[in-house]
Order: structure tokens, then sequence, then C-alpha cells
């Protein structure tokens, strides 16, 4: 979703703000733009093309500049034409991006056309530059942090956004309400990005403001003022060293990198599990999870389908009630709220706007205990929760989510056996026994993702599909979902999920021949209904895709092509058996030959509602 950078430096900063533009595509846009100030006037190129077509723009207009601002634009207010896309100008004078929806634009609108200002976007954001400008003029001192802080006064809704004027040449202003924006220090200049990894190799520190706060930044060092208007110190941390590059390497796309990357990741997420105790989720956690008697998860998309399987441990490892819900379903309706029913946030970003949102809900509707489960270790979840927990995934760069969600589910086991643990039903044994699972993992992964020619043969078949049905039962049916979900997503089949026991109540009337049927076949104690459910496939002619543990005896037949997983890995199966649903959709997208790392219409961080 929309990406901002912005520079003040001592040196041309257009390479600074197109690479950072480049580092921020993968959450997703369907415009982009650059502005700078040169020769005393604010300068855009803008383009409904990629950021490699617009650098070159950029490069043919030689765009130069010490000061500016750049944006990608995942559209909301208005299609993806040029004259949308940021930045913005106000009367030449004022050069704006932003991410976010301005809720009151309509009637912003109205009164600043009636001042006189004319519109050239359909954006909300127009209204916030020609308020800056507005307000500006009305104040004698013509201070543009003075009339950023006015003007933002008037706006509702979430907003991140980066601000340079013609006249104020040495700064650029930055601001956050309900969208993230980091400050980013280097030697020779200041940066804003929406996310520190658009300035890595050009910052060294890093300051991710806060709600409400204002950055003013120049070439000498960056001034922050809080929503009262007062300075405030926020804590500068130094870049984080992280060994997940973020460039592709041999892989073709970051898609399959990540992938592959699956079996590391989870070795890292699990080595520092050494046992099992509530400090892994904080100091306060100890106390919270005795003062507890239930969970509520909040998630969308696939985070939403890791806390869905959790709900399946939290029950049976912890004996604890779990509720998982929908962030942006939950955040609108009216909830009985249960003090003590500790409210779980799990996100890969943790920026997400429906499940901050849900979160801050949670929170003004009277739980006290909070607990986030992110990827991102400063992000606004982290910030706004008791307990924390980082999946340390590194980088995910692909808009569908991999190796994000396995690590969501490594912290969500620990979860499980931690609550489980203090609660009295897991025993020394029991612990010992399940550290043990999680630090084969690895190995568990290497051998399934060992099996990727068997799925780039369904891959080819799956390819000529239009529709495809996902089956799975008990804690396998989310990762049912997940692999329906992959699968739309970036290879554009229409797929549904279905838990297997339901087929009969409707989708059993879709089956024909035509219809292709990934069943998860794990070797569990619903083994024998689930073969009773593929029967009912075979007999209207259905195709069955089947992914068996070892010892479940479904083996290839007519109309029954099946790929044999290792042996049943207990509760933490579900790890395994979603990384062949992934390989899946991956393979089909190659086929098919869609833009696997950005899929049409979606955007990784979805940070508007
Ligand atoms: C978007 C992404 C998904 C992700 C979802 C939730 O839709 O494309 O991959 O699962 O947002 O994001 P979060 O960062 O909260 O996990």
């Amino acid at each position: 979703m929309c990406g901002i950078v912005g520079a003040v430096a001592q040196r041309d900063i257009v390479g600074v703000l197109t690479e950072g533009l480049r580092r921020l595509e993968y959450r997703g846009y369907d415009s982009c733009g650059v502005a700078v100030l040169q020769h005393g006037a604010p300068r855009r190129v803008r383009s409904i093309e990629r950021v490699a077509n617009l650098a070159e723009q950029v490069e043919d207009a030689r765009l130069s500049g010490t000061i500016g601002v750049a944006h990608t634009r995942w559209a909301t207010h208005g299609a993806p034409i040029t004259d949308n896309a940021h930045p913005i100008f106000s009367r030449d004078e004022i050069a704006l991006v932003h991410n976010g929806i301005i809720e009151n634009h309509e009637p912003l609108r109205d009164e600043l056309k009636a001042l006189g200002y004319a519109f050239e976007s359909d954006t909300d954001t127009e209204v916030i530059a020609h308020l800056i400008h507005h307000t500006r003029e009305e104040d004698a001192s013509r201070d543009l942090l003075t009339a950023v802080q006015r003007a933002l006064q008037r706006l509702r809704g979430a907003y991140a956004i980066a601000v340079f004027a013609k006249s104020e040449p040495d700064r650029v202003i930055g601001a956050r309400a309900g969208s993230p924006l980091v400050v980013g220090m280097g030697e020779r200049g200041n940066y804003l990005a929406s996310d520190a990894m658009a300035l890595s190799g050009t910052a060294e520190h890093f300051i991710f403001l806060e709600e409400g706060d204002i950055a003013v930044l120049s070439c000498n060092g960056v001034h922050i003022v809080d929503r009262d208007g007062a300075t405030a110190h926020r804590e500068v941390q130094a870049q984080h060293a992280n060994h997940y590059a973020t460039e592709l390497g041999p892989y073709r796309h970051y898609m399959q990198k990540e992938i592959f990357e699956q079996p590391d990741v989870v070795a890292d997420a699990t080595e520092r599990v050494r046992s099992i105790t509530p400090a892994l989720f904080g100091a306060k956690a100890q106390r919270a999870f005795s003062e507890i008697d239930s969970l509520l998860l909040l998630a969308c998309g696939t985070s939403y389908y890791s806390a869905l399987t959790a709900k399946y441990w939290f029950e049976s490892i912890a004996g604890i009630p779990t509720q998982v819900e929908i962030a942006s379903e939950y955040r609108y309706r009216e909830s009985v709220v249960n003090p003590c029913a500790m409210v779980v946030v799990v996100s890969q970003s943790g920026e997400t706007a429906d499940t901050l949102a849900a979160l801050k809900h949670a929170q003004e509707i009277g739980h006290h205990h909070t607990l986030a489960i992110c990827n991102v270790p400063h992000s606004s979840m982290m910030r706004l929760t008791e307990l924390h927990y980082s999946t340390g995934a590194g980088p995910e760069i692909g808009v569908a989510s991999t190796k994000a969600f396995t690590t969501q589910l490594v912290a969500l086991f620990v979860l499980a056996l931690t609550l489980g643990k203090e609660r009295g039903r897991v025993s020394t044994d029991d612990e010992a026994h399940a550290l043990r699972q999680l630090h084969h993992l690895p190995a568990a992964l290497n051998s399934v993702l060992a099996l990727e020619p068997q799925i780039v043969a369904w891959a080819q078949a799956l390819a000529r599909k239009d529709h495809a049905l996902f089956l799975g039962r008990g804690v396998h049916y989310p990762i049912a979902l997940e692999g329906a979900l992959k699968l739309k997503e970036i290879s554009y089949v229409h797929a549904e999920a279905y838990p297997a026991g339901e087929l009969k109540h409707g989708p059993l009337a879709i089956v024909t021949n035509e219809m292709p049927v990934i069943t998860i076949a794990p070797n569990d104690t619903l083994l024998e209904k689930l073969k009773s459910n593929m029967q009912e496939v075979r007999a209207r002619g259905g195709q069955l895709y089947v992914l068996a543990d070892a010892g479940t005896k479904i083996e290839s037949s007519d109309g029954v092509r099946v790929i044999q997983l290792p042996g049943h890995y207990g509760p933490l199966s579900p790890i395994l058996h979603v990384v062949p649903l992934q390989l899946l959709a991956y393979h089909t997208a190659c086929v098919r030959g869609t833009d696997v790392d950005k899929p049409r219409n979606l955007a990784k961080s979805v940070t508007v509602e």
C-alpha cells in the first residue's frame, strides 16, 4: 500500500528517493512519483507504470535537488491515473505525499473550493496540500511547521505525510497519525520513509515516530514535536543487522525465495526457544498469563489463518477457551467484553489498519491484557501492546505471505505450550518432546521442500483450471483456507476451502470431473473420516490431488494424484502441510504468467481500511 520517502541532504537526493521507492514496491502500488525543489521551484515526475520506469523519466527530466518527497500510490480515492499520483502540489508552493485516508475530505474540499482553490485530482490528499497552503497564507509567520500543525488538527482519518514548501528550501516535514512513518538519520542528510527498509544503506539510525508526532528534518538535525506541540525526545535506534538479504539472489521471485528461506527462519525462531517460559513474551507476561481465562485473537488475511490454526492448539494443549475473529469485523460490532480475555493480535507488518484499529477498540472497551505477535519489531502493534513476541522471519517482500505465516505458527505454538505449562497441562516430558519437535522442524521442512518437482507437475494441470476446492479437517482446515487464499491471490484461479465434513452440505454440487480437489491428508485421528469424504468426491468424478502423510495408505489411482509427505508430525503438522500449498500456488502462478510478487489489486501492507 502507499509508500512514502522524503529526504533533505547536502547532496542530490533523487537517487535516494527512487531507490527508496524501489524498496517500497513490495507494499503494492499502481502509480508513483517524485518531487524535488529545483532552481527554487517544486518539480515533479509521476508515472502510472513501475518505479523503474519512473526512475528513467526522472533521469530524462534531469530532476535534481537537495530536498524532496516521493511516493508509491495504491489507489483509494480516484483512479490510478497520473493526475491522481502523488506528489500533490498546491499552487506550486507546497509539495506533499500522503498515505492513509482523510474521512472528512468532502466538506474540506467544498470549503477550499469556496476559497478559490482549484482541484486537479480526485484524491483526498489534495485537500491536505491546499489546507496547509491556506493555513500558511493566513499566518503572518508563514511558518510551514505551524501550518502543518494547524492543518492536521482539522483532519479526520489516518495519515502519514511528507511535505515541503518552495519558500522553506532547507526542510522537509513528516507527520503520522494512524499510518507508519520512520525518520532515518545519515551522515549527510535526514530522511523519512514508511518503512526503515526503504532507507537501508542511506540512514544509520532511526526514530519510529509515535502517533501524532510531527518531525522537522533539515540537514543539521531532526526536531520532533508531539501532538500537543511540545518537543518530544524519541528513542534513536541503530539499524538492525538482518542476515536475510532483501536482494533476490538466485531466485526468480521473492515469494519463491521466501518459501525456501523457511527452514532457516524457522531454525532461528525455534533456536531461541530453549525452554518454555512466559518471559519469552515480555517481562509482564507471567502476571498477565495468571490473570487471563481465555484468548481473543484478531488478525487479517494470512495472519487470520495462522490464528485460526492456533485455536486448535490453545484449546487442546492449554485448555484455554479461544475465539478468533477477523479484525475488520470485530472492530465494528458490539461484542461482550470479558476483561479476563487476553487480546492477541497477529500480524506480519504490525501496521495493518484493521488489526490496529481492532486492537485499539479492544483496549477502549476494557481489555487490559494484550499481546502482539508480529514480524516487524518496532511496528505500531508491538508498541501498543502489553506483551510482544517478534516472529523474526526477516523482511518479507512477496505480497503473498509465506515465511511470516510459518513463523507466526511457531510463535503461536510456543504460546500454547507456555499457557499449557502455566495451567499445569504440559508436563516436563511434554515440554521436552515438544521442544525436540520444534527443533527438528527445519529438517522436516527441507524434506517437504524437496517435493517441489512433483508439485510443479500438479501446477501444470491446475494452471488450466478456473476453479479449485481445498479440503482439510481439524487443525488442517485453516491450512486448506490458507492454500486456497494463496492460489487466489497470485494465480487468480478461483479457490475455496471447506472442512471436508461440510462437503455434502453444498460444495459437492459443483464437483464434476473438471474440478480439482486439493486434499490435506495427515495421518491423524480424522484420517478415516477424510477418506470417506474423498470417496464422495471421486464418486462425482472430482479430481483429487492429495497431500498424504506416509502411512496413510492413500495411493495414486485413476483421478487420484498423491504426493507423499514424511510421516505425521503431530500437532506441528500444519506447518509442514502448508508448504506444498505455497509451492502449488507459486508454480501455478508461474505457469499462468502472473506477476507473482505483486499480484493485481493487492498490497503487502494494508495501512488503510
Ligand atoms: C495483506 C497481505 C497479506 C496479509 C494481510 C495481513 O492482505 O497481502 O499477505 O496476510 O495483509 O497483513 P499483516 O501484516 O497484518 O499480517
